[in-house]
């Protein structure tokens, strides 16, 4: 599962005053310095899942729309005030993201048992995991070490978290942009096997396209109108059969014409990655390895280490 290199780094911490070694992180990153954090996140997750089943998919997504801008800095956690604009706000996080006092609730917790310790981007990474795994989904271990931003960037998360409008080839050059490939762009979208969606996401694809199953797009109109800013903020699950289950029932909705996003289906419409999709819709265990691996990759993406960034005692705002 560890690569040597990460082995070789986590060794390197114990003598060498808990930093993570030339930029990289480890999995033991808090166990001398806040050896209760996993344990903490875990439990606060689960709680939070029990209370409401969504919350798991909302915190996966979290971290995903923190690592696309700018790496997997926290910085999607920073509150607008009057003088500065960050990342909540961008369009596709505005009216959408959500489980910021999951987290904030999470780090009280930290901070009351290691004061100044945990990053926020890592209670991100590792809540992340923690919700697949109470919803079904694959375990993994996750690196750790990563820093918080003090400042966020409307600009970049507008431009680089990808838009469901997206064709497959800006798709694949979007996850390229993170050094992230098309098995791991066909692996990850398989967190759409949770949680949902607002109609003005998937109007369009409803109402105007026809690679999409018949009954599927009328069964959504009833509560998704077609003329646009009228039930704008609507649900409708992403996976329509196990919505808070993470199985690989997404990739056999793609094969059945039930995507519910435009770019959902865009990983199978007779284009290069209809193999990959056919591949999970018949092997959970393939899928749930390739996702674990990717999601690891994912948390990889230009974390701040060292003595960049710091760990944000409010993960509202920079200390
Ligand atoms: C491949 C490109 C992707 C696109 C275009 C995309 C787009 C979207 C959109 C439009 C929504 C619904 C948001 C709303 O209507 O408020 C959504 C939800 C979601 N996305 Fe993605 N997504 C992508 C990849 C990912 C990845 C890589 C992950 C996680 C690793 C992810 C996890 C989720 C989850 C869990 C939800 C449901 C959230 C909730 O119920 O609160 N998505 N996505
Ligand atoms: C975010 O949503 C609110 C409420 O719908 C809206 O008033 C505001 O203009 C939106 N912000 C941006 C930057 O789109
Ligand atoms: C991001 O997108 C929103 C909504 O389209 C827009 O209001 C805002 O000005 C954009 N922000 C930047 C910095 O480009
Ligand atoms: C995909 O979208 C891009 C950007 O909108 C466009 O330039 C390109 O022609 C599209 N590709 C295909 C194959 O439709
Ligand atoms: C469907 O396409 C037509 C023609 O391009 C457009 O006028 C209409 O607004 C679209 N409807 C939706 C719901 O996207």
């Amino acid at each position: 599962m560890m690569k040597i290199s990460s082995l070789i780094a986590c060794i390197v911490l114990f003598i060498s005053s808990w930093r993570t070694v030339n930029g990289q992180l480890c999995p033991a990153f808090y166990e001398k310095t806040c050896p209760s954090a996993l344990s903490t996140i875990k439990a606060a997750v689960k709680q939070a899942v029990a209370k409401e089943k969504r919350m798991g998919a909302s915190l996966l997504r979290l971290h995903f729309h923190d690592c696309f801008v700018n790496g997997c800095d926290g910085s999607i956690l920073l509150d607008d005030t009057p003088t500065f604009t960050g990342e909540k706000t961008a369009a596709p996080n505005n009216n959408s993201v959500r489980g910021f006092d999951v987290i904030d609730n999470i780090k009280s917790k930290l901070e009351a048992v290691c004061s100044g310790v945990v990053s926020c981007a890592d209670i991100l990474a590792v809540a992340a995991r923690d919700s697949v795994v109470e919803l079904g989904g694959p375990s993994w271990t996750v690196m750790l070490g990563r820093r918080d931003s003090t400042t966020a960037s409307q600009g970049s998360a507008n431009t680089s978290i990808p838009a469901p409008t997206l064709n497959l080839t800006a798709l694949i050059s979007s996850f390229r942009a993170q050094g992230l490939s098309t098995t791991d762009l066909v692996a990850l979208s398989g967190s759409h096997t949770i949680g949902q969606a607002r109609c003005t996401n998937f109007r369009a694809r409803i109402y105007n396209e026809t690679k999409i199953n018949t009954l599927f797009a009328s069964s959504l109109k009833a509560n998704c109108p077609s003329a646009s800013g009228s039930g704008d903020n609507n649900l409708a699950p992403l996976d329509r059969l196990t919505p808070t289950f993470f199985e690989n029932n997404y990739y056999k909705n793609l094969k059945s014409q039930k995507g519910l996003l435009h770019s959902d289906q865009q990983l199978f419409m007779g284009g290069s990655t209809d193999s990959q999709v056919t591949k999970y819709s018949l092997d959970q265990n393939t899928f749930f390895k390739d996702f674990a691996a990717a999601m690891v990759k994912m948390g990889n993406i230009k974390p701040l280490t060292g003595t960049k960034g710091q760990i944000r005692k409010n993960c509202r705002k920079p200390n």
